[in-house]
């Protein structure tokens, strides 16, 4: 599989430089990837507040971080950053846009505190927004079928809340495939869910609408781990021979098979590892982030990631 390499997309800012924020935020504009080099943890978390607050991002970036601290499977990092999802030995991160389109996280920032490992490396893929223009990706969202009398105002404002169902909007239709569905006996409801044609959504970092690669796209197609596994073997990045299921960190979550080839919805790719010290700043949209495994016991890894 040959997916052009956008080494030149990667910019690096190293030691002390004037007007650093702008910098960054020229390149985010220019859809490249920041790295800048030697931080502390404090001079991450400064400089990220200060690039999310020129976007009109530092709302989102507060509420990623409080919402992370609030979730049991993350600890928080810093001001603004959270550790990232425990992984099992030999686990890979298949490529995603970290969210959905209704949890609108624009920028996706990485810091590296210690990256020792036999592997780990980042692989950032760069979405082509010609050929998803052609050809749809979907997104898995639920739906629900109503069975006994109607909902309570109550029952209807738990549902958007528990299930991201809006009601009527989310009724399940007869031409709906239904890819799962869960009976919810205390409502006499069924969820499903089902794809759903993805579409474009506004990046605040370039002012147009892109073609992005959430999570319920991502992370709930077969097809998408299979082809990333492919090109890890292709590129010599996988370590360890486990089958496919317990090497993917979301195959629990795959119920749909896409048709597409990993290659034809993205134009580059970027692999790079981090290094300590190491800040990353992309275009959460236009830009799906990923990793490589790594033998266990090979080195220390300790990532932190941060959303806005
Ligand atoms: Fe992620």
């Amino acid at each position: 599989m040959k997916i052009k390499n956008y080494l030149h997309m990667l910019e690096n800012i190293e030691g002390e430089v004037e007007h650093t924020v702008d910098r960054i935020i020229s390149g985010l504009k220019d859809d490249k990837v920041m790295v800048i080099k030697n931080q502390q943890q404090t001079e991450a978390d400064a400089l990220l507040s200060a690039v999310a607050e020129q976007l009109g991002l530092h709302d989102s970036l507060m509420l990623q971080a409080g919402f992370a601290s609030a979730q049991k499977h993350r600890e928080q990092v810093g001001e603004y950053f959270m550790s990232v999802n425990a992984r099992g030995d030999y686990q890979y991160i298949p490529p995603h846009c970290e969210g959905t389109v209704s949890t609108n996280i624009q920028l996706a920032a990485f810091y590296a505190e210690q990256n020792t490992t036999d592997g780990g490396e980042t692989i950032l893929f760069h979405l082509d927004q010609d050929y998803l223009s052609n050809v749809p990706l979907y997104e898995v969202v639920n739906k629900v079928r109503i069975k006994g009398a109607e909902l309570p105002q109550q029952m209807v404002a738990m549902l958007a809340m528990i299930h991201k169902v809006r009601i009527p909007d989310d009724l399940l239709r007869d031409n709906d495939e239904v890819l799962t569905s869960d009976h919810v006996s205390d409502f006499n409801i069924d969820i499903a869910q089902v794809p759903k044609v993805l579409k474009k959504h506004t990046s605040v970092i370039l002012n147009r609408d892109v073609y992005s690669y959430w999570d319920n796209v991502a992370s709930t197609d077969k097809n998408a781990a299979a082809q990333f596994e492919r090109y890890l073997k292709e590129n010599q990045l996988l370590r360890g021979k486990l089958n496919n299921e317990s090497m993917d960190n979301a195959a629990k979550r795959r119920v749909y098979d896409g048709q597409y080839k990993l290659e034809d919805i993205i134009d580059g790719q970027i692999t790079y590892k981090l290094q300590k010290g190491d800040l990353v700043l992309m275009n959460n949209l236009t830009w799906a982030h990923s990793t490589a495994n790594w033998t266990p016991g090979s080195g220390e890894r300790q990532i932190a990631a941060a959303f806005a």
